[in-house]
């Protein structure tokens, strides 16, 4: 029930995702369960590929239209494009590669943090007094726990907003990396515990902990120093309520879920790819009902 075009033909337009792997991907139920809903002459398609830069030689024109790419992929990407958003560049990793339309050149974009961030800017717009808010981020107290690819696309993000970004991870080194990368403070985890936020603070997990099926994994943050939150975000999204939000919610935050990240990061991926605005409701709508 995924590919649900009535057919192919010369003009229908090919989208790929580029992984290993790829069949866990929920990418093509929702992004060919966007384009029958909109009747658009699209499909998406998910490809196993090992070498990046070959497939895209290969196959980029005039066959395709754009690509998500995924796992492993997101850094090699950067390499395989003629011009990549400059935001993406400091990130190191491009999970949208789209054709130009005036040259057919591939250039790269990244939709996993302006999904996440845009995602966090409506949690704080949505506590007391920000509602018009136009920089959320703007000096505002932005803490990342992790300093894998997702924490440095979240750190390198809410800096681009102007937050004060502070990096925690349990390797102290990597912390002290990515906080480098955008002028911010290292923490350890144990750091963190006694980390007294300011008013306002953001809180974003990007590990791994709690992920299913480890879903009874103690958060990162105890209940304790939660508390110091107004705003907790958690980029798993499966379980689509972690312990760490649970725990979140019971000290009073605003939680913005994994799943509204997945959700944006494709509504990017759509607008890059069709140049229309992409059906937020619908997508959400979608998205709902084919994670787990
Ligand atoms: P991604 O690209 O998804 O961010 P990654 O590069 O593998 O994935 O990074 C995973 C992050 O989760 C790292 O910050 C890792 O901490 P280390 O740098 O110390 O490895 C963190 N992480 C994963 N499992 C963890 C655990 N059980 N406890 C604490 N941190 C963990």
């Amino acid at each position: 029930d995924v590919y649900r075009i009535k057919q192919l033909g010369p003009d229908t337009r090919v989208y790929g995702l580029i992984g290993k792997p790829v069949s866990h991907s929920k990418s093509p139920i929702l992004h060919n369960a966007v384009f029958k809903s909109l009747g658009l002459d699209a499909v998406y398609v998910p490809f196993l590929v090992d070498d990046l830069a070959n497939f895209l030689n290969t196959y980029s024109s005039p066959d395709f239209a754009g690509f998500s790419i995924t796992m492993p992929h997101k850094e090699t990407a950067i390499t395989c494009c003629h011009d990549v958003d400059p935001i993406a560049k400091s990130i190191g990793a491009v999970n949208t590669i789209t054709k130009r339309q005036t040259d057919g050149k591939l250039v790269g974009y990244n939709t996993d943090y302006t999904g996440a961030i845009s995602a966090i800017e409506d949690g704080i717009r949505g506590l007391e007094g920000n509602g018009e808010t136009v920089n959320p981020l703007g000096g505002r107290v932005f803490v990342v726990i992790g300093a894998g690819g997702a924490g440095k696309a979240l750190a390198v993000g809410a800096k681009h907003k102007g937050a004060k970004v502070v990096v925690a991870n349990r390797t102290y080194d990597r912390a002290r990396e990515v906080a480098e990368l955008v002028g911010g403070q290292a923490l350890t985890l144990a750091d963190l515990e006694n980390y007294q936020a300011a008013e306002g603070a953001v809180l974003a997990n990007t590990t791994s902990v709690g992920m299913y099926p480890n879903i009874h994994d103690t958060p990162l943050s105890s209940k304790k120093a939660l508390s110091s939150y107004s705003v907790v975000f958690d980029a798993i999204y499966n379980p689509k309520v972690t312990r760490l939000m649970r725990e979140a919610a019971e000290c009073g935050a605003t939680l913005v879920s994994g799943s509204e990240m997945f959700v944006r990061q494709a509504m990017g991926q759509f607008e890059l790819f069709t140049g229309s605005p992409a059906p937020a409701d619908l997508m959400r709508d979608i998205a709902m009902k084919t994670t787990r």
